[in-house]
């Protein structure tokens, strides 16, 4: 009997470890084999791969304004969309003098819901959209439960978090398709990997942007239109400046990823991986949340959410 047992044990055992290594090693090793190609082989420049120009949600600040210099360096033309023009401006007039590329700004609040993209359609549509990087995002100042949300944040949580992603796709991917070329990058979060108490409404909506994403790459896929999925874990931006200010001067405060390191890295996998954390301390973490139980992961970030529940932005 106990043979018997142990060889089903060890089976179980054996077929964990492939999907889990199966799960966190296609995206190093398929980094490692396109860095490789990168190296060995003449590559096509991003514009003449995917199109001239690429699109980035809340590009005037934190993640998205890296991004947009990010693909500024790669000879893309940028067009910055976020609420405020003389925030938006000033990045724009940093990138052409740093990079030398066009650059549009279009000013809207995804909060606003429907009526926001009938102006995005006439501003993006007559262009050879060829990279859209979905990353506006709005999150708590602090850890929250349900009840405490203001009304109008929990609206704002789903048509900025999840009608924006959404809605772009819609606008863009018929073009995308007929062009035959085209990537989309969608913005998730490391939070989308358990259901996290006091961070209910954002995490759940970065799971919907996670699963909507990786639907949409399949479907995308013979069209050879790309999309990415990106799962940041924290990064030094104003969203995250309550974990910031909690954590000033300990150790935990290191957790926080300079946003200029988490381009570098982020930018890195473009085109080489279809789901990354962007940054490699991010994967190590999603990899050890993927270990455990899902009850341990809601443990943990409940953990540390219920942590951030005293504190408030300080910016
Ligand atoms: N930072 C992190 O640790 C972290 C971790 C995981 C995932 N993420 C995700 O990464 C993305 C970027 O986050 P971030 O930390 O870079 O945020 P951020 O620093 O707060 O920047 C947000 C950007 O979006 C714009 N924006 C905010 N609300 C908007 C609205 N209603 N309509 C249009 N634009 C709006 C902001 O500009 P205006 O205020 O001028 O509009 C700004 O450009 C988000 O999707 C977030 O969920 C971030």
């Amino acid at each position: 009997m106990w043979p018997f047992v142990c060889a089903i044990l060890a089976l179980i055992g054996a077929y964990c470890s492939i999907c889990w290594l199966y799960e966190n090693l296609r995206t190093p090793v398929s980094l490692v084999l396109h860095g490789i190609a990168q190296l060995l082989l003449p590559q096509k420049p991003f514009s003449e791969k995917y199109g001239e120009w690429a699109v980035i949600t809340g590009a005037s600040d934190g993640i998205g304004k890296g991004y947009a210099e990010y693909l500024a360096g790669r000879r893309m033309n940028i067009v910055l969309v976020a609420r405020n023009e003389n925030k938006l401006n000033r990045v724009a007039e940093e990138i052409q003098r740093k990079y030398s590329v066009r650059t549009k700004v279009v000013v809207a609040d995804f909060a606003n819901g429907e009526a926001v993209y009938e102006h995005l359609a006439r501003d993006l549509l007559p262009r050879d959209v060829g990279i859209l990087v979905n990353n506006v995002g709005l999150s708590y100042d602090r850890g929250m439960c349900m009840e405490e949300l203001p009304k109008k944040l929990v609206w704002d949580l789903l048509t900025v978090n999840v009608a924006s992603v959404t809605m772009l796709c819609h606008l863009l991917v018929p073009a995308m398709k007929q062009r035959g070329r085209g990537l989309i990058i969608n913005i998730s979060s490391l939070s989308a990997a358990a259901p996290a108490p006091y961070l209910s409404v954002y995490a759940a909506a970065k799971v919907y942007v996670r699963n909507f994403s990786m639907a949409l790459r399949e479907e995308l896929r013979p069209h050879r239109v790309e999309v990415q999925t990106v799962l940041p874990g924290f990064v030094r931006t104003n969203m995250t400046a309550f974990v910031a200010s909690e954590y000033d001067g300990k150790a935990a405060s290191k957790q926080l990823v300079r946003v200029d390191d988490y381009v570098r890295y982020a930018g890195f996998t473009i085109g080489k991986t279809d789901r990354t954390c962007g940054y490699w301390w991010h994967g190590l973490q999603y990899a050890g949340l993927k270990l455990v139980p899902e009850f341990v992961r809601v443990f943990v970030l409940q953990t540390i959410y219920s942590h951030l529940r005293g504190t408030k932005k300080n910016v």
